[in-house]
């Protein structure tokens, strides 16, 4: 039938493909096309039939699954693989997908986890190949189109000088919303020791930012997307290393080249970060074309953010580049400081705010469901954030060109204090 996802299943032990194959037979956009017992099998029936989708099974005689899958995805580039395993062990999992595996599922597995990852790899593959995201799509036509650059996409830090202020929260729903909206989006976890958005999402942290630092030179648009997942909004998330001590292997340069080539693929590139102020936040800090900062309101979130504003100026950092936010808002009770008031109290115009509440955050936290997409949809937190997002979305989509190469790039030497000192000496001070 047309428009079926054709799938090919390619397992040694035929009772696991009897298994794989029932499990897909009341799907009415699932066809599958055949069965290979072996990687040599699976390259010669790829070529043959060019199924959408490949379920591969990594340990098998002869060529592995993932020689297998490395030799089609040479030969025939439209086929996407679906890794299937005992073994989620992530250096094993990370060779896979550099072999050009899209997904993979750890066996046993069921029918509802089976059909999810044929439909969303499926969903995925006009985006999914190694070639740049941004590049305008070929058009159909004899005369060979030059594919066209797209201008670079923006970076938007979300930051908040106090812990716990909803930085997490923000930089997630913000980043489902826009992918959401069709925009070509990644989220970054550049809270890289305590990073929490592979919780969040419920996602494991098989590939990681980590998967980075031995790479220096090499880092590319194909690495990234070896290294990156897909999150069924269809954002795609680099997570933070699966485990605090990895951290130290990121360095700012490892960051600075990473969000240089994510600008070249991605509309958005929403980076989460941590409220400590270390060389590595600074470089992301640094990085953005905008920040979304977040306060409270409270006076200990003022004080902080007061602060901030004025090491924001100290870096050079243009006005607009940051963008401030107030979260967990409240209506004023009694004496209590309003939205109002810290606009007013911080001197900066109130950029979104997002309501209090918190059953709706911890039960979407717990679900691993970001509140945008799920049963919370339509509660006006969710719809506070979609609100930012698409301002996002249309103030930096509409032309206007994104606050870049700030001044501060110049000063990259020696950390926060010898910047602010440098600069003070420049001044004359
Ligand atoms: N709008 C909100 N309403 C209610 N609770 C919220 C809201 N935003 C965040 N929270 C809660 O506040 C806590 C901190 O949120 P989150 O982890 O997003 O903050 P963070 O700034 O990333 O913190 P950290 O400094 O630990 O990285 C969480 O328990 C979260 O559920
Ligand atoms: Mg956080």
């Amino acid at each position: 039938m047309a428009g079926n996802i054709r799938v090919l299943i390619v397992d040694d032990l035929p009772e696991t493909r009897e298994n794989v194959r029932k499990l897909l037979q009341f799907e009415s956009d699932i066809e599958v096309i055949g069965q290979a017992g072996t990687g040599e099998e699976a390259v010669q029936m790829a070529k043959e039939h060019q199924p959408d989708i490949i379920l591969m099974d990594i340990n098998m005689p002869g060529i592995d699954g993932i020689g297998a899958s490395q030799q089609i995805t040479e030969s025939v580039p439209s086929v996407q693989i679906i890794i299937m395993s005992v073994q989620s062990d992530p250096n094993y999992l990370r060779r896979a997908m550099m072999a050009g595996a899209r997904d993979f599922l750890t066996k046993p597995f069921g029918g509802d986890e089976l059909v999810a990852a044929i439909r969303r790899v499926h969903d995925k593959r006009p985006t999914v190949s190694a070639t740049p995201a941004r590049q305008a799509r070929q058009v159909s036509s004899t005369v060979p189109v030059e594919p066209m650059a797209l201008p670079e996409g923006n970076v938007i830090a979300v930051y908040s000088p106090k812990g716990g202020a909803g930085c997490t929260t923000t930089a997630i729903n913000l980043a489902v919303a826009l992918a959401r909206r069709g925009r070509r989006t990644i989220l970054v976890d550049g809270s890289l020791q305590f990073g929490d958005v592979s919780v969040m999402l419920n996602m494991k942290a098989m590939t990681s930012i980590a998967d980075l630092s031995d790479r220096g030179s090499e880092l590319d648009q194909e690495l990234i997307s070896s290294i990156s997942q897909v999150h069924r909004s269809n954002l795609n998330v680099l997570l933070a290393p699966p485990r605090p001590e990895m951290a130290d292997v990121v360095t700012e340069e490892n960051i600075k080249q990473l969000l240089a080539v994510l600008k070249e693929s991605f509309d958005f590139i929403i980076v989460d970060t941590t409220s400590y102020l270390s060389e590595k936040t600074l470089a992301i800090l640094d990085q953005a074309d905008k920040i979304v900062l977040i306060a409270q309101q409270n006076l200990s979130s003022l004080k902080n953010v007061s602060r901030f504003f004025d090491l924001a100026e100290s870096l050079e950092y243009e006005t607009q580049k940051v963008w401030l936010v107030v979260n967990r808002a409240k209506s004023k009770q009694g004496k209590g400081i309003s939205v109002h008031d810290v606009g007013k109290a911080l001197k900066r115009p109130i950029y979104g705010t997002i309501p209090d509440d918190e059953i709706t955050v911890t039960d979407a936290s717990n679900q691993g469901v970001p509140m945008v997409m799920g049963e919370h949809q339509k509660k006006p937190i969710s719809l506070a954030i979609i609100k930012i997002a698409d301002q996002i979305a249309k103030e930096l989509m509409n032309g206007k060109s994104p606050v870049s190469n700030n001044k501060a790039e110049s000063e990259k030497s020696s950390g926060l204090f010898g910047r602010l000192f440098s600069r003070r000496e420049k001044a004359g001070g």
